[in-house]
């Protein structure tokens, strides 16, 4: 299965990154997104991320205009039709995401392999609403993807063994390390990651703690690069309250139950560094 094309959908944090490191690994990149502004700030990112390996002496400004000039932009999904592989990084929402899968799927060629960055919902249940269920595939990458090494690839139920390879072989080229792991709520990343992240919360609620205590006895005791509080307000506490409503729904434990004080942020438009407030205040 030859992959040259990539379409990336959703020019956001996540996806900006993934197109950046799709066109440093040699792709030509089609980065997709509903608005021209919503395209212009992810290309920003982009060139702000590239600039800064400039300073490091690690690209050149030659190879920085290689990269950008293998990334086209689009606003129209029927460019779907040049690609070889699609990778959704849209909104984190079933409804979304089944009404985008359905269109790409009436759009790409046949060989089109689809694959979704969801964070937790069931790559099964986005793949039945298409007609090629074994060619829909996880792929989801960690947040700052220029960095973090690792892609869960998720099958679906009905996931080719054809299509799982070429995601690792393509993974593998992306300078990334891939790591199988099966659908289920949360995958293994958020299963773990979030539940954690939930209890820092709690731990701040119930006044064990200050906030920063909390992530000082995280860092300095575990190692964690960032406390789980700074990790939430880095991820979006919205993301992190619909990971937890997926898990508790999905696992039907009440050990999954979200933190009402995550919720009240949520509720409040504290959703961490996005909105300049989350658990911390960023200027
Ligand atoms: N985009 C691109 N590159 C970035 C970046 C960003 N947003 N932020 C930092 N970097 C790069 C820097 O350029 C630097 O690169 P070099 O090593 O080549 O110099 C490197 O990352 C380290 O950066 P800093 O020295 O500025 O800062 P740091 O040492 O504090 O590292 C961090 C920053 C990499 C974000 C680190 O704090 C970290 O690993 N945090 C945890 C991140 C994490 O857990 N991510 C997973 C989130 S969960 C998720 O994504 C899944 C989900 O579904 C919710």
């Amino acid at each position: 299965m030859e992959v040259q094309t990539i379409m990336v959908v959703g020019a956001g944090q996540m996806g900006s990154g993934i197109a950046q490191v799709c066109a440093m690994a040699g792709y030509d990149v089609i980065l997709h997104d509903l608005k021209e502004e919503f395209i212009d700030r992810g290309m920003n990112i982009i060139r702000k991320n590239l600039q800064r390996q400039i300073q490091k002496g690690v690209l050149t400004e030659e190879s920085i205009q290689q990269i950008l000039n293998r990334i086209a932009t689009s606003t129209d999904l029927q460019n779907a039709q040049k690609v070889d592989l699609v990778i959704e990084a849209a909104m984190e929402n079933m409804d979304v995401k089944t009404t985008l899968f359905s269109q790409l799927d009436k759009i790409a060629p046949d060989h089109t392999i689809l694959a979704t960055n969801t964070s937790s919902l069931p790559i099964t249940e986005i793949a039945a609403a298409t007609n090629r269920p074994e060619k829909i595939i996880g792929m989801h990458f960690m947040n700052p993807v220029p960095v973090m090494k690792l892609v869960e690839i998720i099958r679906g139920l009905a996931t080719g063994d054809e299509v799982y390879a070429a995601i690792h072989t393509i993974t593998e080229k992306l300078n990334k390390i891939p790591v199988e792991v099966n659908d289920f709520p949360g995958f293994v990343s958020n299963r773990i990651l979030m539940p954690m992240i939930n209890e820092a919360v709690f731990t701040l609620y119930e006044g064990v703690a200050t906030k920063e205590a909390i992530d000082e006895v995280m860092k300095l005791g575990m190692n964690h690069p960032m406390g789980p509080l700074t990790l939430a307000d880095f991820i979006g506490l919205d993301t992190c309250l619909y990971i937890m409503e997926t898990l508790h729904e999905g696992l039907g434990e009440d050990k999954y139950r979200p933190c009402p004080l995550l919720r009240k942020y949520v509720k409040a438009g504290w959703l961490g560094r996005k909105t300049g407030r989350g658990f911390y205040e960023y200027k």
